[in-house]
């Protein structure tokens, strides 16, 4: 294991945003922390980074102690921030050059190369940095996490608002990362986006891990019930909802109401049966297997982008 948190907690004020959080990642994997605005990805992240001072626990990078003194882990962690903002007047490669000399490294000709073709980025050297596209930026910000060759990758939010095409640009660049045997951490909202990259993800909720597992399994978990999606003219009461079959696990999303179960026949027989004794009418009815997505809303009762 090369990334051991035990109890990981910080408080801002009273608000508890991380809540004794604990897991261990092995290195070579990529490891995903999944969760809504507000989950406390970020937090967590930039404790393990040395920037942020937990109130409790502590977290070991390759057996070191990032607290009390994180500068013994700064040579062994490349860190993207949620939010990077470039010096407008520096080219991309000015860029790298400086993240580099924060480490008091000097860049090659040849790991530059390298690092701009990884991003894809070869014909952008010489562009300054406000001329970038969203994508463009956002693979500069993975490449200035690496240029002191980190065994430990953080990237926070590596893909957020990017358009499909540019995301898989990313996953490529990830990809790549894992191949030469770095260990990656990343936070996301894209369920689609932890199911293809990551070994195993943790889906964080208000602070705490709810769930850990590879995204197969956790589905797996939820896979031996049907997902049925419905709307209905009137909402249903609470105490309609649990006439339907003591294996139906209801939640609302923006999809209207969703039930787990296990015998979705008789699920549906049941929930029909009622409505027309009420007077209310069903419609959009939807039977599905469940995915990562459906995980997380039955395992937190709310979607995961808000
Ligand atoms: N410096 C701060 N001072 C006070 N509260 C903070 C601070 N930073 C974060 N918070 C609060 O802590 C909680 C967790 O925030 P955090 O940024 O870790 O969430 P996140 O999971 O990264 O969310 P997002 O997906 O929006 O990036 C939120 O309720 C946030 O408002
Ligand atoms: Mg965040």
């Amino acid at each position: 294991m090369i990334i051991d948190v035990q109890d990981l907690t910080k408080r801002y004020g009273g608000l508890l945003a991380v809540d004794k959080v604990n897991f261990a990642v092995e290195q070579g994997e990529i490891f995903g922390f999944l969760g809504p605005n507000g989950a406390g990805k970020t937090t967590c992240l930039e404790m393990m980074e040395g920037l942020r001072k937990p109130d409790g626990g502590q977290v070991l990078l390759k057996g070191i102690s990032v607290w009390p003194n994180p500068g013994k882990v700064k040579n062994l962690i490349g860190v993207q921030l949620q939010s990077t903002s470039f010096y407008e007047e520096l080219t991309v490669k000015e860029i790298l050059v400086l993240f580099a000399s924060l480490y008091n490294r000097r860049l090659s000709e040849g790991q530059l190369e390298s690092l701009l073709s990884m991003a894809g980025l070869e014909e952008k050297r010489n562009a300054y940095t406000n001329t970038l596209s969203g994508g463009q930026k956002q693979r500069l910000a993975i490449i200035t996490a690496l240029v002191n060759e980190p065994e430990i990758i953080f990237l926070d939010e590596p893909t957020t608002g990017l358009d499909p095409q540019a995301r898989r640009r990313s996953w490529e660049i990830i990809r790549e990362l894992q191949g030469k045997g770095k260990t990656i951490i990343l936070t996301t909202h894209y369920m689609e986006e932890a199911e293809n990259l990551c070994a195993r993800v943790a889906i964080i909720d208000q602070g705490k891990i709810v769930a850990i597992d590879q995204p197969q399994k956790l589905i797996e978990q939820l896979g031996k019930k049907a997902k049925i999606s419905f709307a209905s003219s009137r909402p249903l009461e609470s105490v309609f909802l649990a006439q339907l079959g003591a294996e139906a696990g209801q939640v609302s999303s923006a999809e209207g109401q969703v039930l787990f179960a296990s015998d979705p026949a008789q699920t549906i027989g049941v929930l029909l049966e009622k409505a027309k004794q009420e007077g209310i009418v069903i419609h959009n009815l939807h039977v599905s297997s469940p995915s990562l997505d459906d995980v997380f809303l039955g395992l937190t009762g709310k979607e995961l982008r808000d």
